[in-house]
């Protein structure tokens, strides 16, 4: 079950990334910015750089794509979709990730649709995806986003790596839901890839149903950073171009809230 790829062989230009200054100039701009609109784009030179990834570390952070588990509950809305969820714990005060037992993932009221008071079993992270150390210095920065949205003593994010596939027969739906919010302070979500894929597009709107931004995550690291409380968003279903072979859109889903 667990990846090949081996979080222990931490990469050092990944380790590194663990200390985005607070006072770096790009991480100021987003946060500002996010706090402004609700909703922000980073692109992917950006957040790439923030992590400190170098382009053979993100081959290795994206392979742990090609390790996940089916979505049983997208499945029922016919939607094919591979995924796998995990929990840390984050806090400004010591920038220290923690990796927490495994639970169901249940979203509150007055978030997503389809899934209010449904706890949902999913497959766990691998070990390897949980020690790798690009996605703890993806939580580490998101983290210094959310705080620009709030100051609670502990955050806890959760991680939800996604891949939804088209085939000729079928569309993939991204958000099979529809639009929604997801009941959190911060919700991310960073491109790892495309395959084949046309259409994707994400879509955020404030309470009113006012279009804020249309952007089709196209660039692997590009990061769409959004207020879950003031804003809601959805992706549009994706296609295969080349209708003889598959298509699919993997991305990584994180959420921050007060824990
Ligand atoms: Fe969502």
């Amino acid at each position: 079950m667990n990846s090949t790829t081996g979080g222990s062989r931490a990469a050092p230009e990944a380790a590194m990334a663990a200390q985005v200054p607070h006072s770096d100039r790009r991480l100021v701009a987003a946060r500002r910015a996010l706090v402004a609109r609700g909703v922000h784009l980073v692109p992917a030179a950006v957040t790439t750089s923030l992590l400190g990834v170098a382009n053979e570390t993100w081959e290795r952070f994206r392979a742990h794509w090609d390790e996940l588990g089916p979505d049983t509950y997208a499945a029922e809305q016919g939607t094919c979709r591979l995924r796998r969820y995990g929990r840390f714990a984050w806090s400004a005060a010591t920038d220290r990730v923690r990796l927490l037992p495994r639970a169901d993932f249940v979203q509150p009221e007055n978030s997503n649709p389809l899934y209010i008071g449904v706890s949902r079993t999913l497959e766990p992270l691998t070990e390897s995806f949980a020690a790798d150390p690009v996605l703890r210095a993806a939580l580490r920065l998101l983290g210094q986003v959310a705080t620009a949205l709030d100051d609670p003593a502990e955050w806890i994010a959760k991680v939800h790596p996604f891949r939804v596939i088209a085939s000729e027969d079928a569309n993939g739906l991204p958000t099979p839901e529809g639009r929604h919010r997801d009941g959190v302070t911060l919700v991310s979500s960073l491109l790892i890839g495309r395959h084949n894929a046309a259409g994707g597009e994400s879509a955020v709107f404030d309470p009113d149903g006012r279009r804020l931004l249309t952007i089709t995550l196209d660039e692997p690291g590009t990061l769409l950073l959004g207020d879950d409380r003031r804003t809601l968003h959805s992706v549009s279903a994706i296609r295969p171009v080349d209708r003889s072979h598959p298509a699919y859109r993997d991305v990584l889903v994180v959420t921050f809230a007060p824990g």
